[in-house]
């Protein structure tokens, strides 16, 4: 049963919005376009906002209900494997070729789950960062460098996956990273409109 769980998380994650609603709305597919992520900030700079916010909720929800499906039908530590799970289901789908998006929508939804305070500690520091450098990589990736010390304090299961988590975003961050760095990475601000 456990494995099971763990399995349809693993498939949740693999609903990737941002592919369908790039398919959907415009017949591209997303990973074609702007830094090739499937996530929310490419719909954003692709579709426009509107998109980007369907994106991101159903994004995030996905990881609410890895969490929620994994606590009703086993433990706690259950519903953290499955909230990892589900993470690396939108990261590495294997429907769509293991080429997915960063996590971070769902690492957020995950996050309201299994922690709600220590997550929108983590959400409120990031909009600053965002409201102040307009770096969504930046913002995020600061964000999720605070939950595993945040989570810290709640044991050591609950800091190991907020490690993981952490780990799996600055991981799938790399690139943005190194943009960063050059100088070269997009501001939020940044359009590349296809419709
Ligand atoms: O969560 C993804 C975001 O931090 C960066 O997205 O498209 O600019 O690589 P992108």
């Amino acid at each position: 049963m456990q494995l099971l769980v763990i399995l349809v998380a693993y498939l949740l994650g693999n609903f990737s919005a941002s592919y369908i609603i790039g398919k959907l709305t415009a017949n591209i597919d997303i990973r074609n376009y702007g830094s090739g992520n499937a996530g929310t900030t490419n719909v954003m700079r692709t579709l426009g906002y509107k998109a980007a916010v369907i994106t991101l909720i159903i994004d995030c929800l996905k990881g609410v209900l890895a969490v929620y499906i994994a606590r009703r039908l086993g433990t706690e530590n259950l519903a953290l494997v499955a909230g990892v799970a589900v993470v690396l289901g939108h990261n590495w789908p294997i429907l769509l070729g293991f080429k997915g998006g960063k996590g971070i929508a769902t690492t957020i939804g995950v996050g309201l789950a299994i922690h709600t305070s220590a997550a929108l500690i983590c959400i409120v520091i990031g909009i600053i960062i965002l409201i102040l450098f307009k770096y969504v990589s930046l913002a995020a990736i600061i964000a999720i460098t605070l939950l595993p010390i945040i989570l810290a304090f709640e044991g050591r299961n609950y800091f190991l996956f907020g490690l993981i988590l952490c780990a799996l975003a600055i991981y799938r961050h790399r690139e943005n990273i190194q943009r960063l760095r050059n100088g070269t990475e997009r501001k939020i601000t940044e359009k590349l409109k296809v419709k």
